[in-house]
C-alpha cells in the first residue's frame, strides 16, 4: 500500500472517532503563543480540525497536506462554519516551493515525524526559512516514550517503520536540537491527545519556538 493510501485509510477512521470535529489538546496550548492575526501554515491537516478552528478564531490559514482525499469535507465544514480557508495539496518535504518570510505560523499536529533525521532537519530549517521574523512554530512529535518506540523495523536511531509507515520518535534534547535555531518558547515531554488521554498517556513531545526578530 503507497503511503498517501496508508493516511486515505487512517484518516476516514479519524472522521469517525468520538474526538473528530474538536481541534487537538495542543492546538488549544499552542494558540496562546500565536500573533494576533497571523497567517497560518498548517502542514499535514489530516480531517482539518485544527485548521477550521484556528479559522474560526480569526486567523488566515492556509491548511496543506500531502493527499487531498478530504479536502472536499473540509471545504464543506467551512462553509458551514461560515470560514474560508485556504486547501493546498503539498508535501512538507516540498516546502522550497512555499515563499520565504510568508507565514506568522507554522503548526504541524503529528505531522512531523515520519521522515529521516537528514529530512526532518532540513524541513525545520524550510520552517524556519518561510516563517516571518518572531513567528511562531508548533509541533507536537510522537515520543520515545511512546509505547511503540523499538517495534517494527529499525531504520536509524528513534526510527522505525511499523506497519507499512515510517515512524519517529524524539525526546526533548533531540526536539531542542532540531529547534536549535529559534527561540524556545515550550519544549517538553507533556503532550497529550485524546485518545492518549483516555489511557492515561501524556508523554508527546510538544515544540513551541520562535523564530528571531
Ligand atoms: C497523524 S495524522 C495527523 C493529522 C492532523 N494533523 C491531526 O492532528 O488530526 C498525520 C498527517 O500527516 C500527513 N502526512 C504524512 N506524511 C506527509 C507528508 N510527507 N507531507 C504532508 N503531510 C503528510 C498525513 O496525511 C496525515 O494527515
Amino acid at each position: 500500500m503507497s503511503k498517501a493510501a496508508y493516511w486515505a485509510k487512517k484518516l476516514s477512521k479519524y472522521n469517525d472517532a468520538d474526538w473528530a470535529g474538536q481541534p487537538s489538546l495542543f492546538v488549544q496550548e499552542a494558540v496562546k503563543f500565536y500573533p494576533t492575526n497571523a497567517r497560518v501554515l498548517e502542514i499535514g491537516t489530516g480531517t482539518g480540525n485544527d485548521g477550521l478552528w484556528l479559522a474560526q478564531e480569526g486567523y488566515k490559514v492556509t491548511m496543506t497536506d500531502f493527499i487531498d482525499d478530504l479536502f472536499p469535507t473540509i471545504n464543506e465544514e467551512a462553509a458551514s462554519e461560515g470560514v474560508r480557508v485556504e486547501l493546498k495539496k503539498l508535501d512538507v518535504r516540498e516546502l522550497s516551493e512555499l515563499s520565504s518570510e510568508s507565514f506568522d505560523v507554522v503548526h504541524a499536529n503529528l505531522s512531523l515525524h515520519y521522515f529521516d533525521m537528514a529530512t526532518t532537519k532540513q524541513i525545520f530549517a524550510e520552517i524556519k526559512r518561510i516563517l516571518t521574523p518572531g513567528g511562531v512554530l508548533s509541533a507536537l512529535c510522537n515520543s520515545t516514550d511512546d509505547s511503540e518506540c523499538g517495534e517494527g523495523e529499525e531504520i536509524e536511531q528513534n526510527y522505525y517503520k511499523i506497519n507499512e509507515i515510517e515512524k519517529r520518535f524524539l525526546d526533548v534534547d533531540t526536539a531542542k536540537e532540531l529547534s536549535h535555531e529559534f527561540n524556545p518558547l515550550a519544549i517538553d515531554n507533556r503532550g497529550e491527545t485524546y485518545k492518549d488521554r483516555a489511557i492515561g498517556v501524556r508523554n508527546l513531545i510538544r515544540i513551541i519556538v520562535k523564530k528571531g526578530n
